[in-house]
C-alpha cells in the first residue's frame, strides 16, 4: 500500500522514478545497495505480477517484501516484527482433489525463505519483539478470531497477509533468493480489526522500515 512504500522511501536519500506499465518503480541506493521500491498492490495476483517484473525487466537479485501483517499468535502484539521463515498459501485449497490444504501440485505447501538472509535478519534488534516463523497469505483480510485460530492452526502460521506467499512463489520459480519481513498493524483476536489496521498502518510501516534499513546495512 501507498503508506507502507512512502515510510520505506524515507530511508533513502537519491530516488530516480521510472514507470512499467503504469507502476511506479523507484531506483535507490542504500550505501552501495541499489534497490527498486515498488508498491504490489493488494493481494496475492498484484504482487506476483510485480514480483514477475522485477526479475525480468531489473534484473535484481534478491527480492524483499515489506509490510504489515495480522497477527495470529497470542504471543505477537502491534508493531512486533515478524521475519518470515516459511510462506503458505491459507485459500489455495485442492483438497477436493486429495491435496493437502494449502499445497500448489509442483510447488509445495511450504516455501522457504532464503536463509542467508533469515541470517542476516535475526541479528537485527528493534525496541519491539522480533520473531520468525511461518507467515501464511490469502485474498482476504482477517477479521475473524476463529479464521485466524485456523490459520494459526491449520499452517502453524504467526502471521496473516496479502502477498508474501505469491512473492515466494514467483521466486522459487525464478530461483530468486527472498526474504518476507512484516510488522504487525493487527490481530483478529481483537474487535474491529479493520479499525486497528488503519491506525496502525503508518507506525507499523515505520517500524519495518526502521528495521529494513538494519537490513540494508548488513548485506
Ligand atoms: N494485513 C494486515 N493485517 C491483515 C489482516 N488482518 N488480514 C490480512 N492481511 C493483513
Amino acid at each position: 500500500m501507498k503508506e507502507e512504500l512512502d515510510e520505506t522511501k524515507k530511508i533513502f536519500e537519491e530516488i530516480k522514478e521510472y514507470s512499467i506499465y503504469e507502476l511506479k518503480i523507484y531506483e535507490c541506493k542504500y550505501k552501495n545497495v541499489t534497490c527498486f521500491l515498488v508498491e504490489s498492490g493488494m493481494g496475492k495476483v498484484n504482487a506476483a505480477r510485480i514480483t514477475q517484473i522485477l526479475i525480468d525487466k531489473m534484473n535484481v537479485d534478491i527480492i524483499l517484501n515489506v509490510g504489515v501483517a495480522g497477527s495470529i499468535s497470542r504471543n505477537i502484539n502491534k508493531c512486533d516484527i515478524v521475519i518470515g521463515e516459511k510462506l503458505v498459501q491459507h485459500d489455495f485449497d485442492l483438497t477436493l482433489l486429495n491435496f493437502e490444504k494449502g499445497l500448489i501440485p509442483n510447488v509445495g505447501k511450504y516455501i522457504d525463505c532464503d536463509q542467508e538472509l533469515i541470517n542476516i535478519a535475526k541479528i537485527i534488534k528493534m525496541e519491539t519483539k522480533v520473531t520468525s516463523g511461518i507467515i501464511s497469505s490469502g485474498d482476504i483480510f482477517v477479521s475473524e478470531e476463529k479464521m485466524g485460530e485456523k490459520i494459526n492452526k491449520k499452517f502453524g502460521a504467526l502471521c496473516v497477509e496479502m502477498e508474501g506467499a505469491s512473492i515466494a512463489q514467483v521466486c522459487h520459480l525464478c530461483n530468486i533468493p527472498f526474504l518476507v519481513i512484516r510488522a504487525i498493524s493487527d490481530s483478529p483476536y481483537e474487535k474491529d480489526n479493520h479499525l486497528t489496521f488503519k491506525e496502525f498502518l503508518k507506525i507499523s510501516s515505520d517500524m519495518v522500515s526502521r528495521f529494513v534499513e538494519q537490513f540494508l546495512g548488513k548485506i
